[in-house]
C-alpha cells in the first residue's frame, strides 16, 4: 500500500516536472516573435517607407534593444506608406543623416501608451528624439475613444492599433509627424548649397555666404555635444548615415 502510494506521488511529480519544462519550451519562441516591429509593420502591409527609415537610420535596431532593457516600454506612431507619398517630393532627401533619424525618433515615445492611458499623458509629450531642451515633443489630446496628435506643425488622429502587447504599442498614423524643430516656421536651415566663390569679405560685417557655410560647418560638432541618450544615439546613426545612407525614396 504504502510503496504504490510513493509511486503514485513520484510520477505524479516527475509529470507535473515534465509539464511546466514543457510550457517553458512551448512559450519561449512565442515570446521571441512577440514585439518584433518589422514583423508587425510588415504583417500591417502598408509601411514599407518607414520600415525601410527604420532601417536605414537604424532606430529600428535601437527600438528592439530598448524593448529588451525597457520598464516604461514604448510607443510608436507608424505612417502609412500613403502618408510618405502625400509629403512634398523630396522632403526626405532634403534632410541631413541626422535629421532623417531626428524625425523617425519623433514618432517613438518613451512609454507604453494603450489607447486609454493616452489620457494620463500630460503635454508636451517627450519622444525619443527629444533633448534637454524640450524639442521634438508632441501634445496628445483624447477622448474615451478618440486619440489625436500634433506636433504644431501636423495634427492627425491615432488609428488602429497595430499591436498593444505590453512592452509595445504600435499605432496606424495617416500622416508623417513632421517635427516644428524641421518644418516649422522658423526660416529655413540654410541650405547646403554650392559654398560661395572666394570673394573678398564685405567690410566690416560676414556676408549671408559665411553665416551659411558657418553653420552647416557647425552642425555635427553640436549635435554630438547632446549630453543625452537620444543624442548618442543620434550622433552615432548620423555617423553610419555619413558613410552613405542618404536615399530613402
Ligand atoms: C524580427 O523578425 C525578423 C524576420 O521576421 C528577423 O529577421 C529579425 O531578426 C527579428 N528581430 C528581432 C529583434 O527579433
Ligand atoms: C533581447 O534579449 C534576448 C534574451 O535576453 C536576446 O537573446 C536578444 O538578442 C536581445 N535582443 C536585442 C535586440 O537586444
Ligand atoms: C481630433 O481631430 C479631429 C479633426 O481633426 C477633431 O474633429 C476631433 O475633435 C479631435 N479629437 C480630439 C480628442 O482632440
Ligand atoms: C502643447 O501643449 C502645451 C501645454 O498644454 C502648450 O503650451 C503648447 O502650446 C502645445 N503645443 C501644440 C503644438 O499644441
Amino acid at each position: 500500500m504504502a510503496s504504490s502510494t510513493h509511486l503514485f506521488l513520484l510520477a505524479a511529480t516527475f509529470s507535473a516536472i515534465i509539464g511546466i519544462a514543457a510550457a517553458a519550451t512551448a512559450a519561449a519562441p512565442s515570446a521571441a516573435g512577440l514585439n518584433n516591429l518589422t514583423d508587425i509593420l510588415t504583417k500591417g502591409g502598408q509601411y514599407n517607407t518607414f520600415i525601410r527609415l527604420l532601417k536605414s537610420t537604424q532606430v529600428g535596431q535601437q527600438i528592439q534593444s530598448q524593448l529588451n532593457n525597457s520598464f516604461n516600454g514604448l510607443t510608436i506612431f507608424a505612417p502609412t506608406d500613403n502618408a510618405f507619398n502625400n509629403l512634398k517630393a523630396g522632403t526626405l532627401n532634403g534632410l541631413s543623416a541626422q535629421d532623417q533619424v531626428n524625425l523617425v525618433l519623433s514618432h517613438v515615445l518613451p512609454r507604453f501608451y494603450s489607447l486609454s492611458t493616452f489620457q494620463t499623458a500630460s503635454n508636451p509629450v517627450s519622444t525619443q528624439a527629444s533633448g534637454p531642451g524640450g524639442v521634438y515633443t508632441v501634445n496628445v489630446s483624447s477622448t474615451t475613444n478618440q486619440v489625436n496628435v500634433t506636433t504644431g506643425v501636423v495634427e492627425t488622429q491615432v488609428n488602429n492599433a497595430l499591436d498593444t502587447n505590453f512592452p509595445l504599442a504600435v499605432y496606424s498614423v495617416d500622416k508623417v509627424l513632421l517635427p516644428t524643430e524641421l518644418f516649422g516656421p522658423k526660416p529655413p536651415e540654410a541650405a547646403p548649397v554650392a559654398v560661395a566663390p572666394s570673394k573678398p569679405p564685405a567690410k566690416g560685417r560676414p556676408t549671408k555666404g559665411d553665416t551659411a557655410a558657418q553653420s552647416v560647418a557647425e552642425a555635427p560638432a553640436d549635435a554630438a555635444s547632446h549630453p543625452s541618450s537620444a543624442g548618442r544615439l543620434m550622433a552615432g546613426a548620423a555617423v553610419v548615415g555619413f558613410l552613405g545612407i542618404v536615399s530613402i525614396l
